[in-house]
């Protein structure tokens, strides 16, 4: 049973019952309208309480139900709320803790409701790009008004119960400590004569001279919704709770509610929202895998990555050393940390109190003894082999057994570096990206031997830091700059074409992007991808590479931090300014290397930096890297800037069509430097299926 019938005196107790969350899935909604027609039909009730069990009311649709027939199976949600609606019996919600998306339509249904304060009440179909589709739009504001129901699902955001205390949402919120079953009875049995049975359609939204309100939030809304189209459907439909008769509205609500479900950007966001909770699930790992404690934490190098990576455990509560060999690197890597924190508290985003205990939970060390007892320990030095082994074997030596030992290396071998200690097991990948404090994705290594209770750590750690962990097997670059690397090849193949950075840039800035790959570069440092570049010129000689990058670097211009790269840049200020020195050195490379330059359409620009990315993603999916292609999506969508309303590189290519993706990657094999675009076997193997990657 997903919903519990019971009798208490004269009052039926109906209880959502469907953990965590009692998402209304078919057997729920089967077995809650079982029980209203049950209560109907005994003579000894006169009055219906619906309430959850556990953790909440109900937080909505169940989202096991999403993309399947059952979520369209009768009862449908409108169906369950008709039967409420049509009760010959008062029906009273009785609401603790969550009552969200369906489960706060089902209680505008009610007659009454009533609620323990603290409870989060919200309509957060919007952030899926939809809107609510069963009545919400319609009885919201005909109970908080219109301004309030706009900003509330409009914006998603969850309002405690108490300050809706004053609308009409609730007829009575009880005093904290209150128990809610016995108090929604009595409340229940004080209304069970009344009649006419009070209805939220029965309502009338009073506002006057509305017109001028709803063109205001059209024009708000409409400079802030960027590429998404719900939250202006959101605005028309609420509007028309005062426009339209009820049923009208109803059928209104239905019809925009399903032309969002076909959009582009409700499906990204769907499967971002999809992508996002199947990435903690590692097939051998399953959920009752043992975990390992995580008190205390250790870093080692308090450079950029360093300084923000202890943040994120003082952040969480969990104290942190930070060790590094010289005591001048240590006292600027603390002091930075303590200036980033004085910033968030200067714009108010964070209180004096919490400032001081994150400060007090972050101190510095020179000596590996002060670190030993640390349950883990993320190194964080420089990128290079040497340094890391002398690292691991110092870590081997000195930590407790048990700890976890981890690496945030972006490029190396982390099976060698594991080979440095005597307990391989204990060794993972954890690689942030930067800003390491900010940034939400973490790309979670997983080494040949690394232990299955240290993944599973790793993953829970994840969330405790609130980052968005994805599992990545051991190669060059793991999952997102293995593919970056395709994506600035073709960046930088553009310019020996005919393209200059500024065009490149603003054609893939105009897709979604959220910085070009030339002022991305600016930003993180031209130096890092030519020392990268160095590298592979002895490991892989065979990867062409334009050279305008390395020219680039040897005059120096490493991006904003030297003041100039691909553009110039002004002291104070981040924008970037293009170059006219720079682009005659593109001009006259492609002279020197005999390429004619030709106009290059943005269109093309945008296919193959994408397409690229896409390609190289199938190669990982393919060789089991990533374990799907939702993870590789994560990966862009939260650490690399892909735009959410395209739901990453993999989604892209379904949505574009395999055939079409491979078609035009078959045409750019034909194309100079044809070698970088070989196609994935998986590419022509799902679009020769008619599959797409995310299938
Ligand atoms: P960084 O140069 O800013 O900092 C490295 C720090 O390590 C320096 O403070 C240095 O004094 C210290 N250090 C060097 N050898 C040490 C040793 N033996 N013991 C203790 N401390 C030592 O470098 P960054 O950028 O923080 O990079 C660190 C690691 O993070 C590298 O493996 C890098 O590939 C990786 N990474 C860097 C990202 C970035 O955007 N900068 C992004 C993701 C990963």
């Amino acid at each position: 049973m997903s919903a519990d019938y019971t009798v208490q005196g004269s009052v039926a107790v109906v209880t959502l019952n469907n953990p965590p969350v009692n998402g209304l899935g078919l057997e729920t909604r089967s077995a809650a309208v079982a029980a209203i027609r049950q209560a109907e039909s005994d003579d000894a009730v006169k009055a219906i309480v619906i309430t959850g069990a556990g953790k909440a009311f109900s937080g909505g649709a169940d989202i096991r139900e999403f993309n399947s027939p059952k979520a369209l199976t009768e009862p449908t949600l409108h169906t369950l709320i008709r039967a409420v609606e049509n009760s010959s019996k008062p029906v009273v919600a009785a609401i603790h803790a969550v009552a969200m998306g369906g489960g706060l339509e089902l209680a505008l249904g009610c007659n009454y409701r009533v609620a323990l304060p603290g409870a989060q009440i919200a309509l957060p179909e919007v952030k899926l790009g939809l809107l609510p589709g069963a009545g919400g739009t319609q009885r919201m504001p005909r109970l908080v008004g219109l301004e309030m129901a706009l900003n509330m699902v409009v914006s998603g955001t969850p309002v405690p119960s108490e300050k809706l205390a004053a609308t009409a949402l609730f007829d009575e919120v009880f005093p904290a400590g209150t128990e809610l079953l016995p108090a929604a009875i009595a409340f229940a049995n004080k209304v069970a004569d009344v009649r006419p049975l009070p209805k939220v359609r029965d309502r009338k939204v009073d506002y006057p001279n509305h017109e001028a309100f709803v063109q205001f939030s059209r024009n708000t809304v409409k400079a802030m919704s960027g590429p998404f189209p719900a939250p202006l459907e959101c605005i028309e439909t609420v509007a028309a709770s005062i426009t339209m008769p009820f049923e009208d509205g109803l059928k209104f609500e239905r019809e925009r509610f399903l032309h969002l479900m076909q959009t582009a950007e409700s499906k990204a966001l769907r499967h971002a929202f999809m992508a996002e909770r199947a990435a903690s699930k590692v097939p051998d790992v399953p959920s009752d895998t043992p975990t390992r404690k995580i008190e205390s934490a250790a870093v080692i190098g308090a450079g950029t990555m360093g300084g923000g990576i202890a943040m994120n455990f003082a952040n969480a509560g969990i104290p942190v050393t930070i060790l590094e060999t010289k005591q001048e690197a240590l006292d600027k890597g603390l002091a930075t940390i303590r200036k980033n924190y004085a910033n968030t508290l200067k714009k108010g985003k964070l209180t004096q109190e919490k400032f001081e205990q994150r400060v007090a939970l972050i101190t510095g060390t020179l000596a590996y003894e002060d670190i030993a007892q640390a349950d883990i320990v993320i190194e964080a030095v420089f990128e290079d082999m040497g340094v890391k082994e002398a690292v691991f074997k110092q870590l081997d030596a000195v930590m407790k057994p048990g700890a976890i030992l981890a690496s945030n290396t972006s490029t190396l071998d982390l099976d060698r570096i594991a080979a440095f200690t005597g307990r391989p097991q204990d060794v993972i990948g954890l690689h942030f990206f930067s800003p390491a404090n900010v940034m939400k994705l973490l790309e979670i290594v997983r080494g040949k031997q690394t232990g299955k209770d240290v993944l599973a750590t790793a993953l829970a750690l994840s969330k405790k830091i609130k980052k968005t962990g994805v599992v990545s097997g051991v190669c060059d670059g793991f999952i997102g700059n293995r593919m970056l690397e395709q994506y600035l090849r073709q960046a930088f193949f553009l310019l020996d074409e005919g393209a200059l950075p500024e065009q490149v840039d603003a054609a893939i800035e105009k897709f979604g992007f959220a910085m070009g790959p030339f002022r991305m570069s600016d930003l993180a440092g031209n130096d890092i991808g030519w020392y990268i570049r160095k590298r592979r010129a002895i490991e892989t000689p065979d990867i062409a590479y334009s050279k305008t990058a390395d020219l680039l670097c040897e005059q120096g211009r490493f991006g904003q931090k030297t003041g100039a790269g691909w553009y110039d840049y002004k002291a104070g200020d981040r924008k970037a300014y293009p170059s006219q020195l720079v682009n005659d050195m593109i001009v006259q490379y492609s002279q020197d290397i005999g390429v004619e330059r030709r106009a290059i359409a943005d269109a093309e620009i945008v296919e193959r930096l994408v397409y690229a990315l896409a390609n190289e993603g199938a190669k990982i999916l393919e060789e089991g890297i990533a374990l799907r292609a939702s993870d590789i999506d994560m990966v862009y969508l939260t650490g690399y800037g892909f735009p959410l309303h395209r739901g990453g590189p993999m989604f892209y290519a379904d949505s574009v069509g395999l055939p079409n993706v491979l078609d035009a990657v078959r045409k750019y094999a034909r194309g100079r430097h044809g070698e970088a675009w070989t196609p994935a076997p998986l590419l022509e193997s799902r679009a020769a299926e008619g599959k797409g990657f995310n299938a």
